[in-house]
């Protein structure tokens, strides 16, 4: 799906202030640190990652974490996690709210800190559980997360030097400690295409963009990807109008109209929205994967 009409672009909140502060909170607490967790959104792993996060991270072993799985097709997510793999990077399925992969990403978050916790021991540091933080672009589920990851009853670990109190750790198991602060990271939004794609998932509040433009987006991006889902819900033939008349037959449809029979547009716009953000279109991937010579390191951390 590409970006044909003119529309408002989603004004993503960020400015080289927020930036700076972002980045050099994330890079402080690195230090306390055995590795990171980046966590995306499995139906855009490559929309919903930072820019930058491969310099900010500084050679920091790192886990991928395609969160919201639930909401992204299956097939889709397996390719991905293959696609991460082929870069060298473990990739997890998760679903924070249910729980679904939360066992295996403890499993592999501990197997990839070994190496450096096992350096540290042999500089004479006392043998430790490994650290590690989570990061993402805001929405991406990393309260959720933690809180999935810290069973609900977080077990607060003592302050340590260097760490303000707002910073605590929470025991997960006798060999893992997470740093109980997500690392807030940027989104794409120089990228067009990204922008509106975390617009279509929420990521990016409605507030700031032309929602009937994303929402036309959207449904061209379903009528193209994902024909059978859109009929279903709907109940439309074969035949899927395009653009508004494709808006107007759903909102006719759904019985979003206003006095005289007429639709409301509105209505019509936020019932799609919601279903689409909520799985009752189906499960959804719109990220497709990076194609394979125009791609020389690992896309999901450009
Ligand atoms: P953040 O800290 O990265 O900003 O994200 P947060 O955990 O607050 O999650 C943002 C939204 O995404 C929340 O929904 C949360 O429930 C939902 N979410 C997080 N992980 C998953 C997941 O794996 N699957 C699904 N389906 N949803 C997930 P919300 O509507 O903003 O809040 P709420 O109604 O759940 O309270």
């Amino acid at each position: 799906m590409e970006i044909n009409d003119a529309i408002d672009m989603p004004r993503l909140q960020w400015y080289p202030g927020h930036m700076r502060k972002a980045e050099r909170l994330v890079k402080e607490n690195l230090k306390l640190v055995d590795m990171v967790v980046e966590l995306l959104d499995a139906r855009i792993p490559m929309s919903s990652a930072n820019p930058v996060l491969r310099e900010i991270v500084a050679g920091r072993p790192r886990l991928v974490v395609l969160n919201k799985s639930d909401l992204a097709e299956p097939t889709a997510t397996r390719a991905w996690v293959q696609y991460f793999a082929s870069q060298d990077i473990v990739a997890v399925p998760v679903d924070a709210v249910k729980g679904r992969g939360i066992k295996e990403l403890v499993q592999e978050i501990q197997r990839l800190a070994v190496p450096r916790t096992e350096k540290l021991a042999k500089h004479g540091a006392k043998p430790r559980a490994a650290r590690c933080m989570i990061l993402g672009i805001p929405n991406v589920g990393k309260s959720s997360l933690i809180n999935r990851l810290s069973g609900g009853a977080r077990t607060k670990v003592e302050n340590r030097p260097g760490v303000t109190r707002a910073k605590q750790w929470i025991r997960i198991g006798a060999q893992l400690e997470l740093l109980d602060m997500p690392g807030i990271l940027w989104p794409k939004f120089e990228d067009a295409q990204a922008a509106l794609r975390l617009a279509f998932t929420g990521a990016i509040s409605d507030t700031v963009y032309d929602v009937g433009g994303v929402v036309l987006q959207l449904l061209r991006a379903l009528r193209t990807d994902y024909p059978a889902a859109l009929c279903q819900r709907y109940e439309l033939s074969d035949a899927i109008p395009d653009g508004i008349e494709l808006l107007e037959e759903i909102g006719r449809r759904r019985g979003c109209l206003v006095r005289g029979g007429r639709i409301d547009y509105e209505k019509a716009e936020q019932m799609i929205l919601t279903d689409f953000r909520s799985g009752r279109l189906g499960r959804v991937t719109l990220d497709p994967l990076p194609e394979a010579d125009t791609d020389d390191t690992n896309v999901g951390m450009r």
